[in-house]
């Protein structure tokens, strides 16, 4: 029988210890503060910033919401990036990603205080993972990790294929996976774009990540008896459904579950756990700006 990872059950758990470290914060007079700063009206991004003000609601982090016009002058989103660096009540900042193609991205980032920059995203914070000295893991890629773990998949030793490259998952779960340590050691191929003879790299995998952003592109025939499978993709494609379109991952779940040993479904796989990972990194970095210890899960 081929395990589902239910990311709804891990999210939930890493969650409720959170509350616990929340829960000591506020014994130190501290509540953590996260700030999302939307510039866009596109509806994806929309439903995602919201998602992540409603789940701060529900453990104690104060959460501050800054819409900016998606016309608006650039200069307008990093005048609000400084002010929430210098508010000493903010302890994230989450700039949601893609801005306005009038906008640098990577001057978004690098405007945001490293300390603040609970996505991981500033060159300072990306250099500390790779040099094996993480201050803030990236949200997806250290809930994948979580995944992996929850579901007594061991990385050491074991050949991980992710297919995409990407700064926000395949670049950075690549660095991560491939450290010494308990939860890394694997080696470690990033296929992407160009990559020949994907279905041979992806076949000889204990463990397939995939974060391509194509639909349903990884199918069973790509993978080996026993693998694991991780699906981080979310597309929207067109479907008869009430609101005109269903979400599918970068995995084929019908096939890949005939050959998987585990696979994360979407939704309710790898989603939940993003998610979960940025309250994570807000409480991490409350605590480390206020100087107090939080025990994190
Ligand atoms: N857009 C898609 N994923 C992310 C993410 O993890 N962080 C930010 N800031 N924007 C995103």
């Amino acid at each position: 029988m081929t395990e589902v990872i239910d990311g709804n059950a891990v999210a939930a758990e890493i969650r409720s210890d959170l509350q616990d470290s929340i829960d000591a914060l506020a014994d130190a007079g501290v509540r953590p503060g996260l700030a999302t700063v939307l510039m866009s009206d596109d509806p994806a991004s929309e439903t995602y910033v919201s998602m992540k003000q409603r789940d701060c609601d529900e453990v104690g982090i104060e959460g501050i919401h800054v819409e900016i016009d998606p016309d608006a002058p650039a200069e307008e989103l990093f005048d609000t990036v400084e002010d929430l660096n210098a508010d000493p009540e903010v302890h994230g900042i989450l700039v949601q990603m893609p801005v306005p193609d009038h906008v640098d991205d990577r001057r978004v980032i690098r405007a945001i205080d490293p300390e603040k920059d609970v996505d991981a995203f500033h060159p300072e914070n990306v250099g500390r993972i790779v040099a094996g000295d993480p201050r803030y893991r990236p949200c997806t890629p250290h809930g994948v990790q979580k995944l992996l773990d929850a579901a007594g998949v061991e990385t050491e030793g074991k050949d991980v294929t992710i297919v995409g490259r990407s700064n926000i998952v395949g670049k950075p779960l690549a660095n991560l996976l491939v450290q010494k340590a308990e939860d890394g050691n694997a080696t470690v191929t990033v296929c992407h774009s160009r990559t020949e003879n994907l279905a041979e790299k992806t076949r000889r995998a204990d463990v397939v990540v995939a974060a391509c952003g194509v639909p349903e592109m990884i199918d069973g025939s790509m993978l080996s008896e026993g693998a694991t499978v991780i699906d981080v993709g979310v597309n929207r494609v067109d479907a008869d459904t009430e609101k005109g379109y269903e979400l599918v991952g970068d995995v084929d779940f019908e096939s890949a579950k005939e050959v998987a040993e585990a696979i994360t479904p979407v939704p309710g796989g790898v989603g939940p756990m993003t998610r979960a990972m940025l309250l994570y990194n807000t409480v991490a970095a409350a605590g480390h700006q206020e100087g107090v210890d939080v025990d994190l899960p």
